[in-house]
């Protein structure tokens, strides 16, 4: 297995992977919309490949955080995450987030967050976001509190700096919000 960030060129490989991950259109339109949108931009667009067939991929797109003072935080969101169904529970989606990760450390990126399963995502750092301080982009249902997660880039960012999350525009559509 080994992992490279997707080129224009991967645009097919990487729209098949998250139809085959998610059973249906909507994230390959979502990944699409996103990669086009100039407000996502810096992007990281990871490929996970196995024996030369494109099995994973992960996005993360840029986010700002609106706070009572201007702040120059560099943030990101990971949405969405896919691995096909042939391959999945290989820790091919681990291996993509954390590749992740360390690349966005390297570009300087300080906070990561991603609204997704509370089980799966804390085996890679993330943590409860809300009790930090931190506003999703829509309201997250009390019962889905947990699933609304951050993780720090950089040692002491969290508990420095609180906000509101405003992701890319592709992204800021209530039903991308609901866990
Ligand atoms: C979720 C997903 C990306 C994980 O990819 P993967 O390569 O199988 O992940 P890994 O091999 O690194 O980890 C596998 C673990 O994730 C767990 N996992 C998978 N789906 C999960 C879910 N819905 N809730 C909680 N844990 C989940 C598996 O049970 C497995 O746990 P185990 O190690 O205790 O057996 C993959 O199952 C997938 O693409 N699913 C469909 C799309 C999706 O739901 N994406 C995530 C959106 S937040």
């Amino acid at each position: 297995m080994h992992i490279r960030e997707a080129l224009d060129a991967d645009l097919n490989d990487v729209l098949s992977v998250e139809r085959a991950a998610f059973g249906g259109e909507d994230e390959a339109e979502l990944v699409k919309n996103l990669l086009n949108d100039p407000s996502a931009k810096p992007t990281l667009s990871l490929l996970a490949f196995k024996e030369e067939r494109a099995v994973g991929h992960i996005l993360f797109t840029a986010v700002h955080l609106l706070t009572d003072e201007p702040n120059t935080i560099l943030a990101s969101i990971l949405a969405p995450l896919a691995v096909i169904p042939e391959t999945q529970k290989q820790g091919i989606g681990g291996k993509l987030i954390e590749r992740g990760l360390q690349m966005l450390s390297d570009a300087g990126v300080e906070l990561v967050f991603v609204l997704g399963y509370p089980s799966y995502y804390p085996r890679h750092g993330f943590e409860t976001a809300g009790c930090l301080g931190f506003e999703a982009s829509y309201p997250i249902p009390e019962k889905d509190a947990d699933a609304w997660m951050v993780q720090a880039l950089r040692p002491g960012v969290i508990g420095s700096v609180t906000g509101k999350v405003i992701c890319a525009n592709a992204l800021d559509r209530p039903e991308y919000w609901r866990e």
